[in-house]
């Protein structure tokens, strides 16, 4: 069974399209990134998937469950959501966070016991982030704030883990110990990762499919997708460059911001 099926999908809002035809399939051994310029529809994509938003039409179907976006298959996805930092009066700790990502698999208000904290207490070790346990959430850095959501998502022990521009706001040394994680988590744990970024070199050894989305345009393929120049102006716009040097690709336009 495929983790993802994604069937001619339209992707929008009422009656503004902001992407169709879009067929791929999240298999288990996938790391599948996501680029395109802003308001692409990458995040739209993403909430599709998971039944938060959907579909104008076509289907998503999640761990073999057919269709419907009420499927209730789609809580075995972790979502690490595109956020900003989180006010620091927000008034959770980081514990408090980490166990909410139990919430979906519980019944309603049921009480949170000594099990549910000690599976938490492993997600945040996993994260790096024992020290932190009962600090609260708004005052951790940014990138301490993502790894938490991280941790969030790995407690319910998700069948597939989805990222929507992780690094995003994270200080480059952060950054770059995270990527380590996320790329950790596909090739130890063996979960699939479908990941939302602006840069894709540093998961090129790694990814095994690039979904390119733009302009109502959807493709998806492997690195060649990257020198397809005319397919990229068609997506990102006449402006775009991309240089490729020791296997590194650097898409140079005025249309998105990096990372
Ligand atoms: N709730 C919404 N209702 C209507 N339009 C929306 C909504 N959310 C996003 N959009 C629009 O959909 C387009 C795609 O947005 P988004 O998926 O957030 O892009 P990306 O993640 O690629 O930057 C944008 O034009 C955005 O303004
Ligand atoms: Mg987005």
């Amino acid at each position: 069974m495929q983790p993802i099926v994604a069937n001619d999908l339209t992707i929008g809002y009422g009656k503004k399209t902001i992407a169709s035809g879009i067929n791929f399939v999240l298999e288990k051994n996938d790391l599948i990134v996501i680029i395109g310029p802003n308001g692409a529809g990458k995040t739209t994509l993403i909430k599709t998937i998971l039944g938060i938003i959907p579909p104008l039409s076509g289907y998503v179907e999640v761990l073999g469950c057919p269709a419907k976006h009420v499927c209730p298959h789609r809580k075995r996805i972790g979502y690490v959501p595109q956020i900003g930092r989180v006010p620091k009066d927000f008034p959770a700790t980081l514990l408090d966070v980490v166990l909410s990502g139990l919430y979906p698999h519980k019944e309603r208000f049921s009480k949170i016991g000594k099990e549910e904290k000690l599976l938490a207490m492993r997600a945040i070790s996993e994260m790096g982030l024992s020290k932190k346990i009962n600090e609260q959430f708004g005052k951790l850095s940014g990138g301490q704030q993502k790894r938490g959501l991280v941790a969030r998502a790995l407690i319910g022990h998700p069948d597939a883990l989805f990222f929507d521009e992780p690094t995003s706001g994270v200080d480059v040394a952060a950054a770059s110990d995270f990527r380590k994680k996320i790329i950790e988590l596909k090739e130890k744990e063996g979960i699939p990762i479908l990941i939302v970024t602006h840069d894709v070199n540093p998961y090129i050894p790694y990814l095994t499919k690039i979904l390119v989305i733009g302009r109502g345009k959807v493709r998806v393929g492997g690195i060649e997708l990257l020198r397809d120049i005319e397919f990229l102006k068609s997506v990102y716009g006449e402006s775009i460059k991309v240089l490729e040097i020791e296997g590194k690709f650097y898409l140079l336009s005025g249309d998105f911001h990096d990372v």
